[in-house]
């Protein structure tokens, strides 16, 4: 644990996980460990956000990211606000900073933002007094599901360091595959992308990872298969033939699992297109770490919010604030 002099994680807000170091992340990653034992307990709240107001602020659809960061605020103890955008003055035209501002003027200490804008949250940040955790913008960063996802993979491998970690699919206009990329380098992991050229970003040589067009060779010997959704919405134009040929080639089924090592484990950050990217008999299958994935979103969103709590202005003079 860290003293009040030395915080464990240094960063007053969590824009992304560039910026990040290793020991930033390990930090994060063993509060989180704590927080699943604290979460499969009957009694599951804590005082750390005692008295502190956290407001999510979700300008796209979410299930996951939005109720695990409500359910992760109220084990910590906080006043939780679900800020409901499609009833909201955003609909008459206003605008995000005048949101933002808006907000700040009711003291919330943190705001968690999903906007469909890259950068959006950064701006934001910028703008208000309080933490800002980024929950997805654009196909920019998503750090808490990059962090999650490595959570899950540290728990089930017991290390990150040396593992093979195919990423499939719409890397393109994904967020997940960006925060993941920078992750799992940062912790020692050999990331290889995957997919259609169409869906794979130009210059993504350049992040340090291997690129394959063809399943079988992308999936040979990886540790950890981690499909994307095809992200429809973020498409202006065609990209793939079709779904039914998306699916012959880079749909994860059992037989393109077998290129894979033996005891690789399947990963999807949902929500899933079931028979588009992945089939239902791998999703629900032996190899999959998806319902798990669900379950350290909660945990990583309770230690991605204690670790900033440790920044909020208070909590400096009140030494036995914290967990009980
Ligand atoms: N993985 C993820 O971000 O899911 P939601 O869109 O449901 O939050």
């Amino acid at each position: 644990m860290s003293d009040q002099h030395t915080p464990l994680f240094p960063h007053r807000h969590l824009l992304g996980i560039e910026g990040l170091s290793r020991p930033d992340i390990e930090a994060l990653l063993e509060l989180a460990d704590k927080a699943v034992e604290v979460s499969r307990q009957v009694e599951k709240k804590r005082a750390t956000l005692r008295g502190r107001t956290q407001i999510n602020l979700f300008f796209e659809p979410s299930t996951r990211t939005q109720s695990s960061f409500e359910l992760a605020g109220k084990r910590l103890g906080a006043d939780v606000m679900n800020m409901s955008v499609s009833s909201s003055s955003v609909k008459k035209g206003e605008t995000l900073i005048d949101t933002a501002m808006t907000l700040n003027a009711m003291h919330p200490d943190i705001i968690v933002v999903r906007h469909h804008a890259a950068g959006a949250v950064h701006l934001l940040a910028r703008k208000v007094d309080c933490s800002v955790i980024n929950a997805g913008d654009g196909a920019h960063e998503h750090p808490t599901q990059a962090l999650l996802d490595a959570l899950t993979i540290r728990r089930n491998k017991g290390r990150i360091e040396g593992l093979t970690v195919a990423i499939c699919g719409d890397v393109l206009h994904s967020r997940v595959a960006r925060s993941n990329i920078i992750l799992l380098q940062a912790l020692g992991a050999r990331v290889r992308c995957v997919g259609p050229s169409t869906l794979l970003p130009a210059g993504i040589d350049q992040f340090g990872v291997e690129t394959f067009t063809d399943m079988r060779k992308g999936l040979e010997d990886a540790d950890i298969v981690m499909m994307l959704r095809l992200q429809r919405e973020r498409m202006n134009g065609s990209f793939v033939p079709s779904v039914k040929e998306y699916f012959r080639f880079y749909g994860l089924d059992e037989e393109k699992l077998g290129f894979a090592k033996p005891d690789a484990l399947v990963m999807h950050p949902g929500p899933m297109n079931r028979g588009v990217e992945i089939s239902s008999s791998v999703a629900d299958g032996a190899q999959s770490l998806i319902r798990e994935q669900v379950e350290m979103g909660v945990a990583v969103r309770m230690a991605v919010l204690e670790a900033l709590a440790q920044h909020l202005p208070e909590a400096q003079h009140s030494p036995n604030r914290g967990s009980k």
